[in-house]
């Protein structure tokens, strides 16, 4: 669900009209719904409400304040990836008690920073980084809560740049380690053996692999949530969303195989995982991102040129790859839709950006209702990994961002200052 919809011919945002947003505070500019992403954290809240539970929303998917504090009003937690992020989410008014830390490479700096602000665990992904965390406690005179990261060797059959649950990939500890790991740690003085986790890979839309990862580590959570006391196990993130809603009108055959092995919503996700956590009698954690934000944020954009070449159509926009640069990353599809619509014949289109790459591009040969120069559209779904992975490439300043409820609109970042993006550099003395 998400609360991008056409009133007549004109995109809203919940009660906004995202074309009077667009002139407003110009373009490419990002919009987000708080009824959104209100709303799917509600969902998977309601389904989990059987366990005891807490979600850490994976704030890598995005940052900004105002969505962090939307959640944690809501009694989010955070999965937090480097004390950057920590450091966040103290601005944005959450509570580092419900943070987890997971990334392969933790410094002593932001270990003793994560101690500091008293975290709820340390998710670890290798037995290196468990004697590192146990000599920052012992230094601070702190006993640092953790749970291994088990790498379950399950493929989440994704995009082979968002797996995470195998052997070929650096995450977690290799399942037949872990037991071996837990009795080694347990006799390290600063380390609380506090819980478990996984987590197998993003932009998962079938229950299966989750259900068989699940169902694999559960034997040994059992056994060592019994030996060490654990109190929680946290089965990670990586709920799918619907790019493509096409895909998913029901006649398509992709979308009936997905709907028959049971697509992962979170009703999907409750039913065929409560089954098996519930008797754990463990807290329950997850960490999702995608799921949460996804749909929640659009990249709106202008036409600045249309141009044939030989048989192309490229509609070149003043958004480019380093303010979304997913499709160039992973070939992702992001629906593109008009903000006022014309109607009109409709023309196959690649719809690129200004940058000096041909990877630069936001989808080839698709068709699309005829613009000129000056409409605008929005790509949607661009609300997890669109922003936080912006660069300032070819000296573009980052988008601004708004948020939207209801009828309200306010800045929730403004546009990146030109003149900023070089105020670090210097020209060396010499050289002057
Ligand atoms: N937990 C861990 C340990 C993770 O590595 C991730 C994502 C998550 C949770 C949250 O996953 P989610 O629920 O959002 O799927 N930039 C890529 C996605 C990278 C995901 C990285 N890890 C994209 O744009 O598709």
């Amino acid at each position: 669900m998400h609360l991008f919809r056409y009133v007549g011919k004109n995109l809203f945002c919940e009660g906004v009209s995202v074309d009077s947003l667009a002139k407003k505070f110009g373009t490419p500019l990002y919009v987000y719904s708080q009824a959104t992403l209100e709303d799917h954290f509600q969902k998977l809240d309601s389904a989990l409400a059987p366990l005891d539970h807490l979600i850490c929303f994976a704030m890598k998917a995005n940052s900004n304040l105002s969505v962090m504090r939307t959640l944690a009003n809501r009694g989010s937690g955070f999965d937090v990836v480097s004390a950057g992020e920590l450091q966040r989410v103290i601005a944005a008014g959450g509570d580092p008690k419900k943070c987890v830390f997971a990334g392969v490479a933790k410094s002593e700096k932001e270990i003793e920073f994560a101690l500091q602000k008293g975290i709820y665990s340390f998710n670890c992904e290798s037995e290196p980084e468990i004697l590192r965390i146990n000599k920052v406690a012992a230094r601070l005179k702190k006993r640092a809560p953790i749970a291994v990261r088990i790498n379950p060797n399950v493929s989440a059959k994704t995009h082979s740049k968002i797996t995470t649950g195998t052997y070929e990939n650096k995450f977690g500890i290799q399942f037949e380690h872990v037991e071996a790991i837990y009795a080694r740690a347990s006799k390290l003085k600063n380390i609380w053996l506090r819980g478990v986790q996984m987590h197998i890979g993003s932009q998962l839309t079938d229950v299966t692999p989750y259900e068989l990862a699940v169902k694999k580590v559960l034997p040994l959570v059992k056994k060592l949530a019994a030996n060490y006391k654990l109190e929680f196990f946290s089965p990670g993130g990586g709920l799918g969303i619907i790019y493509n809603p096409a895909l998913a009108s029901g006649s398509n055959e992709w979308w009936q195989s997905k709907a028959a092995k049971g697509i992962l919503t979170p009703a999907v996700y409750a039913e065929k995982l409560l089954p098996l956590l519930k008797p754990l009698g463990l807290k329950i954690l997850i960490e999702p991102g995608r799921f949460i934000v996804g749909n929640a944020g659009a990249l709106v954009t202008q036409v600045e040129y249309v141009k044939r070449t030989g048989k192309k159509n490229f509609v070149i926009v003043d958004a480019a790859m380093n303010d979304l640069i997913r499709p160039a990353f992973y070939d992702s599809y992001h629906e593109i839709v008009p903000l006022v619509k014309k109607g009109g014949v409709t023309v196959s289109s690649d719809v690129v950006g200004g940058i000096c790459e041909s990877g630069d591009y936001f989808c080839k040969d698709r068709p699309l209702a005829k613009v000129g120069e000056g409409d605008r559209l929005a790509l949607l779904s661009a609300g997890a990994y669109g922003f936080v992975m912006a660069s300032n490439y070819n000296t573009r300043p980052l988008a601004v961002e708004v948020l939207v409820s209801g009828k309200k609109f306010a800045v929730a970042r403004e546009r990146q200052k030109v003149k900023d993006i070089w105020a670090g550099e210097k020209v060396v003395a010499w050289l002057k």
